[in-house]
């Protein structure tokens, strides 16, 4: 199946307490085995990491059980928003703290319906924004917060 399918990755970095500073080799190894696993964790790639303060959000697509959420880009768009928020709240931030957005999309005609979903879910102020449009993607909506 071809469709208009959404994709939102991101990544997200809230400010740290306790910067993470250059360190000793050893110190790195122990540091990760400090790495949490977010949302489902599969063969190709976790929801999500989350490492000290950073959080990272893979790609979301606008999928329930493997079925593309109906209603088009806006629904697409909503659900992704959404997906990438579990992540976010599971590593205990939320959409507040994301620094950077990348949007890809299938279509870029519907860049103004993904607008406007866009900007009544993400809080103002908002993060810094990418938006592409992406040939053999599924739409996709990628979240960069860094
Ligand atoms: C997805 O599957 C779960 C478990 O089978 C079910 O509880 C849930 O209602 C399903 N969601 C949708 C949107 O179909
Ligand atoms: C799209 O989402 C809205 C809001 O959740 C819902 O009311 C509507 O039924 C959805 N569209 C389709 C075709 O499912």
């Amino acid at each position: 199946m071809l469709f208009n399918l959404g994709l939102l990755t991101a990544l997200l970095a809230v400010a740290s307490a306790s910067p993470l500073t250059p360190t000793s080799e050893s110190s790195l190894a122990r540091r990760n085995e400090d790495i949490t696993r977010l949302g489902s964790v599969g063969k190709l790639l976790s929801g999500g990491t989350k490492f000290g303060d950073l959080v990272f959000v893979s790609g979301q697509v606008p999928t329930l059980n493997n079925t593309i959420v109906p209603g088009g880009i806006r629904n697409e768009t909503a659900l992704c928003i959404q997906k990438v928020g579990d992540v976010l709240k599971e590593a205990g931030t939320d959409w507040s703290r994301v620094l950077k957005v990348t949007v890809l999309m299938q279509d870029i005609n519907d860049f103004a319906l993904m607008n406007e979903v866009y900007s009544s879910m993400i809080p103002d102020p908002k993060p810094a924004r990418s938006a592409f449009e992406v040939g053999n993607l599924p739409v996709a909506l990628v979240v960069l917060f860094v």
